[in-house]
C-alpha cells in the first residue's frame, strides 16, 4: 500500500539541546514547541515485493549516505513492528530549504513515521507514534500532536514523547520565516546535541530550563505575549550561549542573521513588536501577533541579504493525506 503523509515543522520556544540517553533520544530537559500550519515535509511510503533495493527520494532526488541512513533505520523499527520483509520506496519532499536551520529532521522523521506505519498496516496512537518519532529526531515527536505541545522528558523509551498542551485555537500566533541562505549546515544538530555538556554554561542552563517552561506555560495561558516573547528570544539565545561555547564551538549565524536580531529588537523599542527564536542554522524564525504581520514582513524583505518571508501560523500536526 502506498501512504503519504504531511508533518510540520515545530519551532520551540524552550529547546531541546542536550540528551540524556543518547540512543533513546531523551531530552536533557522537558521542552515546548508550536507546530507550523504550513512549512512541513511531505513523505509517501510504499513497500513493495517487486522492488530490487530500498530507495530513498528527497526534494526530487535519489540520496545516499547518512541521510538515507537515517530514512531506513526508521523504517527498519516500523518493520521490527510488523514483520514486513517487502523493500520499500520513499519519497520525501520539503517546502522549505533543509539543514538550513528550519526543523526538516523533526518534519521529515515525523511524515516519515506516519506515512510509513500506515503504509506497513500498523495502527498506532498518538503518543505511540510520538516516541516512534522521537527515536529518529528528538524534536519530530513534537510535530505529531496538533498546537502547542510539550515533549516531556520522561525517564525512558515508554515515558518520553510530545502532547499536546494547548489547541490551535488558543493564541493565533504568526511565524515569519525569514530565509537568508539556503547552504546547508555543516556540523549536524546530531553533533551539537553531543557536544553540549562541554560547554561552560551548559549546567547553568540546565538549572533555570525547568523554571523557564513552567513560567512559558503560564504566559501562553495567560496570552501575555510581552512576556512569552522575551522568554522565548532569551531562551534562544541561551541556547546559542551553550552552542558557541562547546569544544568545538558551533556558531551557526551568518552576519544577515544578526541583522535580523538586530532589526527585530529595533523594531520593538519603536513600538512593532516581535520576537526572533534560532535553531541549529541560520535562517530566522520572527513570531508576531496577527496585527503586525503585514508591517514585519514588509521591512523584513527590505534587509539585506533576505531571501525569502514565509508567512506561517500555529497550526496542526502531521496528518495522511
Ligand atoms: O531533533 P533534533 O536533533 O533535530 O534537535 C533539534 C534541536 C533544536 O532545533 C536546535 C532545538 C529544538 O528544540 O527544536
Amino acid at each position: 500500500m502506498k501512504t503519504k503523509a504531511f508533518a510540520p515543522v515545530n519551532v520551540a520556544p524552550i529547546k531541546y539541546w542536550g540528551k540524556e540517553d543518547e540512543k533513546l533520544r531523551i531530552p536533557a530537559n522537558s521542552n515546548l514547541s508550536m507546530c507550523l500550519e504550513k512549512l512541513g515535509t511531505e513523505t509517501e511510503v510504499e513497500f513493495r515485493d517487486n522492488l530490487k533495493r530500498d530507495e530513498v527520494w528527497i526534494d526530487g532526488r535519489e540520496v545516499g549516505g547518512r541521510a538515507r541512513e537515517r530514512v531506513l533505520r526508521q523504517i527498519e523499527r516500523i518493520r521490527r513492528l510488523t514483520d514486513r520483509k517487502e523493500k520499500v520506496k520513499v519519497m520525501s519532499r520539503n517546502n522549505f530549504p533543509k539543514s538550513t536551520g528550519l526543523s526538516s529532521s523533526a518534519s521529515g522523521m515525523g511524515a516519515l513515521t506516519v506515512a510509513g506505519c500506515k503504509a506497513a498496516g500498523l495502527s498506532l496512537s498518538e503518543k505511540e507514534l510520538s516516541r516512534l518519532a522521537r527515536l529518529a529526531s528528538g524534536s519530530a515527536c513534537r510535530s505529531i500532536p496538533d498546537g502547542w505541545v510539550e515533549w516531556v522528558k520522561g525517564s525512558g523509551d515508554k515515558t518520553s514523547y510530545a502532547k499536546q498542551v494547548f489547541p490551535v485555537k488558543h493564541r493565533d500566533l504568526r511565524i515569519l520565516v525569514v530565509i537568508l541562505s539556503k547552504v546547508e549546515k555543516r556540523i549536524s544538530t546530531t553533533k551539537g546535541h553531543g557536544i553540549a555538556k562541554t560547554s561552560p554554561f551548559y549546567k547553568k542552563r540546565m538549572e533555570t530550563v525547568r523554571r523557564d517552561l513552567r513560567l512559558i506555560k503560564k504566559y501562553i495561558r495567560e496570552r501575555d505575549f510581552q512576556k512569552f516573547g522575551e522568554m522565548l528570544e532569551d531562551e534562544s539565545l541561551n541556547m546559542h550561549a551553550v552552542m558557541l561555547t562547546s569544544r568545538p564551538n558551533l556558531i551557526y549565524w551568518l552576519p544577515e542573521t544578526v541583522r535580523v536580531m538586530q532589526a527585530v529588537q529595533g523594531w520593538r523599542k519603536q513600538g512593532l513588536e516581535s520576537y526572533f527564536t534560532i535553531n541549529t542554522g541560520q535562517n530566522v524564525f520572527v513570531v508576531c501577533e496577527a496585527k503586525n504581520e503585514k508591517g514585519l514582513v514588509s521591512r523584513l524583505e527590505k534587509i539585506e541579504g533576505v531571501l525569502e518571508v514565509k508567512r506561517d501560523k500555529v497550526g496542526r500536526g502531521s496528518r495522511l493525506i
